[in-house]
């Protein structure tokens, strides 16, 4: 072994390159905060390898999309798991990013001499950002085809180039054949290239600056430890737990494609994925005039503040956390806001699912039907009919409500409700939501 490594070498020169990879030396010793990084790079790798997989099998076409995408769940060996693994690598990757950012910003290792490696890694974030937004249209199902809807109509309301942007991004005149091929290409040949490229360059720097080690000078000073052996092993261990979590996400929770997409559907509201929900959950509350704040204005300012922020920041030499109480305070607030807006939203996505579309239907046709003209419900309606706000607890049985509906006289003899023209479907739902209305949550 050690024979043939000679050998190598004595071609290859790989002592040096050995050197140069394990030997660099981290400030302060080896550390189990410094892992993010290449816990990123990790999923990096394992999202190149099952989209590789994944490319195998799947048709970018929408006649094709989402039954390849399908077949790939249900077919093909192992096809859930990579599946799985990939789209569970997606949001690892983004949380990956943001503890690797959080650390960077908590140590002040965005500072001086390290700016360019920041603003790399920014546009790193932007780039993964890009992937996450392509990857999401290619199952074609109903959530991707509207969500994608919404993105592309958020970017046409940037001034001047709006419509340029829609027609870079759409493709055609509506999201169709063309949206896909092109949002695919940009998933799996542009987006990877300059993603590559763009870790290439961030890590050039980092060995051309250094880790930045400790915030604590002393500590820093202390001596220095070679990235070979402890913080590799500390970065491996953390690469298998990653992995470990991700096969079991893959393994054990299930994530069903929507209906396939269908463009006329426009009723259907779709649900982003949760990174991108407490935006979603921000542009809810904004209307009217200030709309271009939120969907252009702010996210741009945004972008533009963390590229530049290690000009921007005014404590360029200090990185101790608790020398710089402003910056923190600005980070710590930035969190609250996103983690505040995500709470709000996953609490009304919640609500919202757990009302069956049946009930919800039949709510709306005891609107329809006008009801409450006889009828109580919860406080509103009038007093001809008895009071329905807990129907449910009274009749219970769904045949009763069947009966009672196609004619009210045949099990209420002289009964005044009138017989409702309802087709199955609406009979169905009002009894659903007749049922629904019962004293216990
Ligand atoms: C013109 C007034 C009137 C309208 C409109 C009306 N109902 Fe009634 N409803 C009554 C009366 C009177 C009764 C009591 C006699 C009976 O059971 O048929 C009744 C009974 C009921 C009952 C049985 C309640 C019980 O506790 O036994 C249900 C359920 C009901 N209505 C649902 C509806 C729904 C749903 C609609 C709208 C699609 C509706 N009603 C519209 C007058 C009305």
């Amino acid at each position: 072994m050690s024979r043939l490594y000679d050998w190598l070498d004595s071609r290859l020169k790989l002592k040096s390159v050995e050197r140069t990879l394990l030997d660099e030396p981290i400030p302060g010793g080896a550390s189990w905060i410094y892992v993010f990084g290449s816990a990123t790079l990790f999923l990096f790798v394992l999202q190149a390898v099952t989209g590789m997989f994944l490319a195998v099998y799947y048709a970018p076409t929408p006649d094709h999309a989402y039954d390849s995408v399908q077949y790939i769940e249900n077919q093909v060996t192992f096809g859930w798991f990579v599946r799985g693994l990939h789209h569970w690598g997606a949001s690892a990757m983004v949380v990956a990013i943001g503890l690797h950012m959080l650390q960077v910003f908590l140590y002040g290792a965005f500072k001086p001499p390290r700016e360019l490696m920041w603003m790399v890694g920014v546009v790193l974030f932007l780039i993964v950002m890009m992937f996450a937004f392509t990857g999401y249209l290619l199952p074609w199902d109903q959530t991707a085809y509207w969500a994608t809807q919404i993105g592309i109509n958020m970017a046409g309301t940037v001034p001047l180039v709006g419509d340029f942007l829609v027609k870079v991004l759409r493709g055609g005149e509506t999201l169709g054949a063309l949206t896909l091929s092109r949002f695919f290409a940009v998933h799996v040949l542009f987006l990877p290239a300059l993603i590559l490229a763009g870790i290439m360059l961030h890590l050039f720097i980092l060995r051309r600056v250094g880790p930045a080690g400790p915030w604590d000078e002393a500590k820093a000073a202390a001596g220095s430890e070679t990235f070979y052996p402890r913080q590799v092993y500390m970065d491996a261990v953390v690469m298998l737990g990653v992995f470990i979590v991700l096969a079991a996400l893959a393994t054990l929770v299930p994530f069903p494609l929507t209906d396939k997409a269908d463009p006329s559907d426009t009723s259907f509201v779709p649900v982003p994925e949760w990174y991108f929900l407490f935006y979603y959950e921000f542009l809810k509350h904004v209307h009217g005039p200030l709309e271009p704040v939120a969907t252009w204005i702010l996210p741009g300012a945004a972008v533009l503040v963390m590229l530049f922020w290690p000009f921007l920041d005014w404590q360029k030499k200090v990185r101790a956390p608790a020398s710089r109480p402003l910056g923190m305070a600005l980070g710590v607030l930035f969190l609250v806001f996103v983690f505040s807006l995500l709470g709000i939203s996953l609490k009304n996505l919640y609500a919202v699912k757990r009302v069956d579309p049946a009930i919800a239907h039949g709510k709306a046709l005891v609107k329809q039907f006008g009801c409450t003209a006889c009828h109580r419900i919860h406080g509103e309606g009038g007093a001809i009919g008895p009071e329905l706000s807990y129907v449910g607890d009274r009749r219970p049985e769904r045949e009763w409500h069947f009966k009672h509906f196609r004619n009210p006289q045949s099990v209420s003899p002289g009964s005044i409700m009138p017989k409702f023209p309802l087709t199955d479907q609406e009979l169905h739902d009002l009894t659903s939501y007749m049922l629904s209305l019962r004293r216990e949550t």
